[in-house]
């Protein structure tokens, strides 16, 4: 009924050929997957990588800047990924939160920004390891998509997809149980039915970051309310990202 979505997020790795490289390995086994298929690369490969693009893996960025255009010595604006013909995009990933100072008033306006042109957003929310163990996560990630984007319109919400990925498990080796992501999954799709409805909620797809790999993706993707994965450091090798997709 919902969307399974398998995404690389490539983060600050690989040159402009291994690139291409990947992307055309995971083009060549993505039509064997149950599921859709993107990949999140630096800005500077995005052009070359668009000219490969094929229906069964999306590219997209990892940030934008919300303003369209001017004096940000640096950034890159949404307009100019739209001209590139980029459609998908990351929001809230906890990096950019931690270590660019993105906080919910940037976040919210990107997503805002985002929405209003047209974007496939996926959003990333999740918990520090302190609020983990303080057994907070739940309110912390609700709250966290009370700021940024449970005031979007049903319609609008309805083009996001939602990645839960605690901040201890990213790039940490150390995966939620399937049962902590579980949890965490209802909560949120609990949180967007009181918000919106039923059948808003059972359309969305949540997925899954921390360290998913090809050994513990088929667990996580058994759960119920688990729809997929965002995946980092295993999305560097084509065999173990087509892995992980196979492993509903
Ligand atoms: P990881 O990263 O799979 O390397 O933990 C996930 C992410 O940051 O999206």
């Amino acid at each position: 009924m919902r969307k399974k979505v398998v995404a690389g997020n490539w983060k600050m790795n690989l040159t402009k050929s291994e690139a291409l490289t990947l992307y055309q390995s995971i083009s060549k086994e993505a039509e064997n997957v149950n599921c859709e298929l993107a990949v999140f690369s630096s800005y500077i490969f995005l052009d070359a990588l668009k000219q490969l693009e094929n229906s069964h893996v999306s590219i997209g960025a990892q940030n934008f800047h919300q303003e369209p255009k001017g004096a940000f010595t640096g950034e890159v604006s949404f307009t100019q990924l739209k001209d590139l013909g980029i459609q998908n995009v990351l929001i809230g990933h906890s990096e950019r939160r931690m270590l660019c100072h993105e906080d919910d008033a940037i976040i919210k306006a990107k997503i805002d920004v985002a929405m209003a042109n047209g974007f496939q957003i996926i959003y990333c929310c999740g918990e520090p390891l302190n609020i983990r163990e303080n057994n907070q996560h739940i309110d912390f990630v609700l709250n966290q998509l009370k700021e940024n984007v449970l005031h979007l319109s049903e319609s609008e919400f309805s083009r996001l997809i939602i990645a839960y990925e605690p901040i201890w498990a990213i790039g940490t080796g150390k995966t939620a149980t399937p049962d902590q992501a579980e949890e965490i999954h209802a909560e949120i799709r609990k949180a967007i039915a009181q918000n919106y409805s039923e059948e808003v909620a059972a359309k969305m797809s949540i997925l899954y970051g921390g360290s998913c790999n090809a050994k513990n993706a088929h667990e996580l993707f058994a759960k119920p309310n688990i729809d997929g994965g965002l995946i980092g450091g295993a999305s560097l090798k084509a065999d173990e990202f087509i892995e992980i997709a196979k492993s509903f």
